[in-house]
């Protein structure tokens, strides 16, 4: 059995879509270990305690310096000995150490069409802002491997989305998520806990087919 450990900031809407999944059978030989949100009021944390799920609040805020927070927040995640560790709308820059610790075991959701309208800077809803300024017709989402740069890691699994002529980035957002992002981060879970997933030469390959 897969044992996740969730990163949250907000909503969670994506860690609710993980959860469905797991109780609809969609994902199977996986489980939520935990849920860690670095933002105290994030309505994710409100989920996983709905779902009886063990949460927790991480807060940089707490620390006198990033370095302490970094570390408490590296103690916390290996308390729960995850198998994966999750990024589900986190919205902190991860610890280098945290990154060299679990190579190829933490994912990440990323509400646009990588290698387009990612990197630093690029997160929520100033990505779909991005893409309607510059008239893209299609975008989508992609979950990815994290390593050490900002959606530079393998790419797991992609969905395109249609840009609407009359979208707000509030539509766009809210369409990528249903359509792309609730679909594809439960659908990589599954495959990886089912062990068809590999990364050689940095790219993924997934074993029986595309999907
Ligand atoms: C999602 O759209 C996710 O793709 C995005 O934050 C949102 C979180 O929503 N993540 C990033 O932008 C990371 N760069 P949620 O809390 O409802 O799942």
């Amino acid at each position: 059995m897969l044992k996740l450990c969730v990163l949250v900031s907000g909503g969670g809407t994506n860690l609710q879509a993980i959860l469905d999944a797991i109780e609809a059978g969609k994902i199977t030989n996986a489980e939520v270990a935990a849920v860690i949100s670095n933002n105290p009021n994030a309505f994710a944390l409100q989920r996983a305690k709905r779902a009886g799920i063990e949460h927790v609040c991480v807060s940089p805020k707490s620390f006198a310096e990033r370095r302490l927070f970094n570390r408490a927040l590296l103690e916390k995640i290996r308390s729960y000995e995850p198998d994966l560790i999750v990024l589900a709308g986190c919205m902190v820059v991860l610890p280098k150490e945290l990154i060299a610790a679990y190579p190829n075991r933490i994912i990440n959701i990323h509400p646009a069409l990588i290698p387009a309208f990612c990197g630093t800077g690029y997160y929520g809803l100033t990505v779909h802002e991005k893409v309607l300024e510059r008239g893209a017709k299609i975008t989508g989402a992609t979950v990815h491997f994290v390593d050490e740069g900002t959606d530079t890691g393998p790419i797991i699994l992609q969905k395109a989305v249609e840009v609407l002529q009359d979208d707000t980035p509030e539509t766009l957002q809210r369409r990528v998520m249903e359509q792309a992002e609730w679909v594809i981060m439960p659908e990589a879970i599954n495959l990886i806990a089912n062990g068809r997933v590999s990364v050689e030469n940095g790219k993924v390959r997934i074993d029986g087919g595309d999907r």
